[in-house]
């Protein structure tokens, strides 16, 4: 739809305090991103960043770093009084600006996070065939309980005469259902007439933005009601439990898309996956997994119970097996991870490479076909193609210090047990024995042995239990 005409209000000014929580509301997260996020995402989805207003005032500072990024405008509402006020803010904005209001304005609420960019556009459209002064996104829930209410001039009638408020409902409004998604679509000009004739009579003394409706309706304007396609889309987040309805709905969500894409899930009521991750088809995600964050993973590949990865990237035909932990990781195509293996930031796993049983990496590149199966830590360290890593051997990389580099080249066989201790360079297809401590480089195709000589006893047994019985 053609929405050059358009600007978007975001109100993300109020402190939330129903939350009981020390962070501003519209920063708490769902889905693994903050609510601003999500709404103005919706929003950009529909008009250009630079049309879009974040109204913010509560720890002002916090919230505009949180969301700078994105390229939006913020409108200060120093003093939070009211969603009409923040309004009132928007029009100062202009006034002093001198940029041209635009001739709609879409209002949206940063703690109504999962509105869809196809409901703002059908919103937008419905407002401009109406050629209403006021447009109200509404919904029917099963429980309409704290929402303001819209009031119909007729059941079937889009024309609405008001909107009132929880508080103010009337014995007779009482079984009024429609509630107000607390987003509208306004022509602006209707909207800054009527802004400052609003007052705070009322239960919370606030300047309340609903009370614009029946303004506009006794002018003889045009105020109507469209309902959104589904109530959870328009659902609000004003608790912690609210806050963990919407998250489960959004997660659910992205765990449809990625089925609809190929993926297998199963029970993925038990899966924690953030909505930006994206994995490939034919992959499969047991229950009680968790993705988070930017993570991709390729296709073919599977991910076992219990696994956490967030911020990594995965290649094609990856196993993880039950039990890992990975953070900021890259492992390429067809290797094999876990179980209860912990690849720590900066771990890039080479392809058809295995990462076994607890063994823990950090700031380390592995290539091609090389192993470390069983109890090893690897830190600060380059590692070639066909390395073979022994049970229990490890990096020394810090000396109380500074960290230092290993470099480990192509088939290199490393004995169980040893510790290399960094700066080191083992040269290509040299053995290193079991159980050794190594401090001096080692020459390609050597064998280093850094252990002292084994003794044996015979008899040692026997020769002892007849001393201890005298
Ligand atoms: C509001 C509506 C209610 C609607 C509901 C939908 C009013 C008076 N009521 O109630 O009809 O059913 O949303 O979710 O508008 N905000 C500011 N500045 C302020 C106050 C609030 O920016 O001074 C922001 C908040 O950060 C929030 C949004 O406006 O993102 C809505 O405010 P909130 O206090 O949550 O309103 P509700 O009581 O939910
Ligand atoms: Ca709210």
């Amino acid at each position: 739809m053609d929405t050059t005409g358009f600007g978007v209000a975001i109100m993300a000014a109020g402190k939330g305090t129903r939350l009981k929580s020390k962070r501003p509301k519209v920063l708490h997260e769902i889905g693994g991103r903050a609510l601003l996020l999500h709404v103005i995402a919706a929003a950009k989805a529909v008009v250009p960043a630079a049309q879009i207003y974040c109204i913010i005032g509560h720890e002002s500072d916090r919230v505009q770093s949180a969301v700078e990024h994105t390229g939006v405008q913020f409108v200060l509402q120093a003093e939070q009084r009211g969603t009409g006020h923040a309004l009132q803010m928007v029009k100062a904005w202009f006034a002093l600006s001198g940029v041209q209001p635009p001739q709609h304005l879409l209002v949206l609420s940063g703690d109504v996070p999962l509105i869809k960019p196809e409901t703002i556009a059908a919103i937008c459209d419905f407002h401009l065939r109406e050629r209403a002064a006021m447009t109200i996104l509404t919904a029917v829930p099963a429980n309409p309980t704290g929402y303001g209410r819209v009031l119909r001039l007729a059941e079937d009638s889009p024309e609405v005469t008001a909107i009132v408020e929880q508080k103010s409902l009337q014995p007779h409004q009482y079984n009024a259902r429609e509630i107000n998604s607390g987003i509208y679509c306004f022509e602006t000009e209707a909207l800054f007439s009527k802004l400052d004739n609003l007052s705070t009579n009322n239960a919370h003394a606030e300047y309340y933005l609903t009370d614009v409706a029946a303004m506009l309706v006794a002018d003889g304007k045009r105020v109507v009601a469209t309902p959104a396609d589904s109530v959870d889309e328009v659902l609000g987040a004003n608790t912690i439990a609210e806050m963990m309805h919407l998250d489960a709905a959004m997660r659910l969500d992205t765990a449809k898309r990625l089925m609809a894409s190929g993926v297998t899930i199963f029970r993925p009521e038990t899966c924690v996956i953030d909505a930006e991750v994206t994995v490939g088809p034919d992959t499969v995600i047991e229950p009680y997994v968790q993705l988070l964050g930017a993570t991709r993973i390729g296709s073919d590949s599977r991910i076992r119970s219990y696994s956490v990865i967030q911020r990594s990237t995965l290649g094609d035909g990856v196993t993880v097996r039950n039990g890992c932990i990975l953070d900021d990781a890259t492992v390429a195509d067809n290797a094999i991870l876990g179980p209860y293996a912990h690849l720590r930031p900066e771990s890039r796993i080479g392809e058809s490479a295995h990462i076994g049983n607890f063994v823990e990496t950090k700031k380390v590149t592995i290539g091609k076909g090389s192993k470390a199966n069983h109890l090893n830590y690897l830190g600060d360290a380059v590692i070639g193609a066909g390395v073979n890593i022994g049970a229990g051997a490890i990096t020394c990389n810090y000396d109380g210090v500074h960290k230092h580099q290993t470099t480990i080249q192509d088939n290199v066989f490393v004995g169980s047990d040893s510790t290399l201790v960094a700066p080191i360079t083992i040269e290509t297809g040299s053995y290193i024995a079991a159980g050794s401590c190594i401090t001096e480089d080692v020459p390609e195709g050597a064998l280093a042995l850094g252990r002292s000589r084994q003794a044996t006893k015979p008899g040692w047994v026997a020769a002892r239990k007849a001393i201890q019985k005298k």
